[in-house]
């Protein structure tokens, strides 16, 4: 049974918003774009994750729909570096705190850049839908939405690369719409994320996308909505998904390494060389920047090398592996699932369907 606990909260208007800080790939966290301090540097450090210069740390409104913010945030510039990954894996991307009055969908796009996604221009990417979770369930109203689930979820969200995808660059663009405002004229508030991925596989689908000019309208239903209303039925806006795509339960991902972003020709695969740094300890997120320094200024001498440093952490732990009890927001069972199946002290076991059970915060 799906036991979430939904307060009902009024429209509150909180002022906090949200990024997101980090994603994690197989238990690799990759850096995000951090706004509280990267915008103030001449010189930030390389990451996966695309830039705005804007500290405002805000949202995009319906009437800029149309102008290129609405794309991968306010003035974001590309990525400099990217992350590897294998079609059919699975993301986690991790935002800070979500204001539970923002009720709304989670929605992620890929999008091909071709050659590089680290210089591709942004105007020209045709994104198509990966995932998009809307409204849950609306017995009580406002309802369960998809970022209500991503609260439950440890602020996170888990996402698969469809297994059918065209290896290649590509842009991912997640996305939350808050719909607090929604009832009025110009009331969603957007937030999107983009990150660079290489992704490796030997599917050959390049499902056709739209530019993120494109992608929504101010007046879509799905976007001028009044959630206080009960309503029968909401539609996730932008393009229809992907008919690859695959619908997953929400998981968060245990991390146990620091990566560093691949910078160069992205071509990757067996011929990939580049400096492998291995750590004993926990790496600091400055440590990880200037290990990214470091490669950016060591791939800069050999322009044809794609550098690849990933810096491995070594958890000796006795809280990791074979772990009678599982920690909080970690998988407790499901069809399949041979782990842990006793939560600790912290959380109560609650099973979503008979393919996942997750250990959830006792409240
Ligand atoms: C985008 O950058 C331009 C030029 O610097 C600036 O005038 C504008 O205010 C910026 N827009 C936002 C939303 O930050
Ligand atoms: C940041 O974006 C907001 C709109 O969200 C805009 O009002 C503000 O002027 C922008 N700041 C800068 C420095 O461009
Ligand atoms: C929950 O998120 C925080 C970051 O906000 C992270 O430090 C922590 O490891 C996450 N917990 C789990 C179980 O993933």
């Amino acid at each position: 049974m799906l036991q979430i606990v939904t307060p009902i909260f009024l429209a509150t208007l909180v002022a906090s918003h949200g990024h997101i800080s980090n994603i994690v790939i197989n238990g690799v966290s990759y850096d995000g774009w951090d706004i509280n301090s990267y915008p103030y540097s001449s010189d930030p450090p390389v990451v996966v994750a695309w830039g705005t210069p804007n500290t405002s740390n805000g949202f995009i409104s319906p009437d800029a729909y149309e102008t290129d913010d609405i794309i991968c945030h306010l003035n974001a510039t590309n990525a400099k570096g990217h992350a590897v990954v294998a079609a059919g894996d699975k993301i986690s991307l991790q935002w800070t705190t979500w204001p539970d009055s923002h009720h709304g969908p989670v929605i992620t796009y890929l999008a091909n850049c071709g050659d590089s996604c680290e210089s591709v221009d942004k105007t020209t990417l045709k994104f198509f839908k990966i995932d998009g979770v809307g409204l849950v369930d609306d017995t009580e109203v406002p309802g369960t939405w998809g970022d209500d689930q991503l609260i439950e979820n440890n602020n996170s969200w888990m996402v698969e690369i469809p297994p059918s995808i065209a290896p290649g660059n590509y842009v991912m663009r997640h996305e939350l719409i808050a719909l607090h405002s929604a009832g009025s004229e110009n009331g969603a508030q957007n937030y999107p994320q983009c990150f660079n991925l290489q992704i490796t596989g030997s599917g050959s689908d390049a499902p056709s996308g739209v530019l993120g000019t494109d992608l929504y309208s101010a007046t879509d239903t799905g976007i001028l909505v009044n959630i206080y209303a009960s309503l029968s039925t909401y539609v996730v806006p932008g393009p229809t998904l992907y008919s690859g795509a695959v619908s997953i339960s929400q998981a968060s991902s245990a991390i146990t390494a620091t990566g560093t972003p691949v910078t160069g020709s992205g071509s990757g695969g067996a011929s990939t060389t580049g400096a492998v740094t291995t750590t004993a300890t926990t790496t600091s997120s400055n440590g990880a920047s200037s290990t990214t320094s470091a490669t950016t200024r060591a791939s800069t001498t050999t322009s044809t090398t794609t550098s690849r440093s990933t810096t491995f952490t070594t958890t000796t732990s006795s809280s990791g592996g074979s772990a009678s009890t599982q920690s909080v927001y970690g998988q407790c069972g499901g069809s399949g699932w041979s782990g842990a199946t006793v939560c600790n002290s912290q959380a109560t076991c609650t099973a979503y369907n008979n393919y996942y059970s997750q250990c959830i915060p006792t409240s």
